[in-house]
């Protein structure tokens, strides 16, 4: 068996055994869905989602790029946030970065990777700005941890900078904005930074005609 035919007939045991389990399941998830988070991760595969927080289908709401980066300019992730806010009105939104990631520590390097190194520039900027914190640390491992950290709480940032997060807390007092960093060691994540609806951040980012 090829290892995508292996992905197919393990679909369909999984449909069935859902199936056997609750008869209406697929029937109920169809009809709507009405998730309470926002998840914004990295795209590595070693941290699904819906697997480390234990959640169903239906659940979260899920956007995954290289290095877990809110980009500004980022069609594709506006339009994944303005329709998890002002259409499934979900009350978090959680940017989820994790300890070891490719993305983090490429962008501590000079190499030249290519295109990605466009995306990367981002993280060399939130280096640049938490450059006497990472370097002043011993060794690489821990530099590179902390500039996931730090990545993660721009990120968060990123968010709140947002006209869509901005309107939102002003018009529904949601979603509350959360930064976590996932242990590839210990499969445990950990919360590193969160802002809370109506903060007041920086007014140079602060859009007053909401
Ligand atoms: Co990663």
């Amino acid at each position: 068996m090829r290892s995508y035919e292996k992905l197919l007939l393990e679909n369909k045991a999984w449909s069935k055994e859902m199936v056997a389990d609750d008869a209406d399941y697929f029937k109920r998830l169809a009809a709507l869905q009405a998730p309470e988070f926002l998840w914004i991760g990295c795209s590595d595969s070693r941290v699904p989602a819906n697997q480390i927080t234990g959640t169903q289908p239906g659940e979260i709401f899920v956007h995954r790029n290289i290095a877990n980066l809110v980009v500004n300019t980022d069609i594709n992730m506006l339009s994944v946030l303005q329709y998890a806010v002002e259409v499934l009105k979900v009350r978090h939104v959680i940017v989820c970065g994790h300890y070891g990631c490719g993305g983090v520590k490429a962008a501590m390097t000079q190499h030249h990777y290519g295109i990605i190194n466009h995306w990367l520039k981002n993280i060399k900027d939130v280096y640049r700005l938490y450059r006497d914190e990472v370097d002043a640390l011993p060794d690489e491992n821990s530099r590179v941890n902390r500039l996931t950290e730090l990545n993660v709480k721009e990120q968060v940032f990123n968010l709140a900078k947002t006209s869509i997060i901005q309107s939102a807390w002003k018009n529904d007092q949601r979603p509350h904005l959360h930064g976590w960093v996932y242990g590839l060691q210990d499969g445990l994540l950990r919360p590193i930074t969160d802002i809370a609806p109506g903060t007041a951040i920086d007014e140079l980012y602060q859009y007053d005609n909401l």
